[in-house]
């Protein structure tokens, strides 16, 4: 079993989108018991909401339901919770990384560079548009298949 921790800022934009991403790649390669899959934000500003609008439609429109999904702020737990915690751009990783007690048991990256050795940022899609959201989801896109094929042949 392998857990994995998506987190970016709000937990409302990119992370429920690699969070739903990812689980269907996981889905589609009948891997659902071998995963345990969540995301979190930094911030706590947005707990309990539903993802954006934006999410929700731009993954709608790829045949992908996040609207299960409720935000959550990191907690000190999910470093000894998550095998992985992957936040989605640099910032994140930097908080992450500020946060994590020693000796405990995550590996904490940045989202893009675990999954792709591409060691660029996750754009923050809060203040764009349309287009802004569906960058967001073919990174996540090309990023699940690379994390997923990575973690398999860990
Ligand atoms: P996210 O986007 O980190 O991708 O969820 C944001 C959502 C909310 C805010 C910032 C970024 N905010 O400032 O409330």
């Amino acid at each position: 079993m392998t857990a994995v921790l998506f987190v970016c800022l709000g937990n409302i934009c990119r992370s429920p989108l690699a969070d739903g991403v990812f689980r269907q790649h996981v889905q589609a390669a009948r891997l659902t018991d071998r995963f345990e899959i969540d995301s979190a934000g930094c911030g706590g500003w947005h707990t309990g909401e539903l993802p954006d609008k934006r999410s929700i439609a731009v993954a709608q429109a790829h045949g992908i339901d996040i609207s299960d999904q409720r935000a959550r702020q990191i907690h000190i737990d999910d470093f000894d919770r998550f095998d992985l915690i992957l936040g989605l751009d640099r910032d994140n990783v930097r908080h992450l990384t500020a946060m994590q007690p020693a000796g405990s048991r995550a590996k904490v990256a940045l989202y893009l560079e675990d999954a792709l050795g591409m060691a660029k940022n996750v754009p923050d899609p809060y203040y764009g548009g349309t287009a802004d959201f569906e960058a967001v989801y073919r990174l996540c896109e090309k990023a699940s298949a690379g994390l997923l094929k990575s973690l398999i042949s860990a």
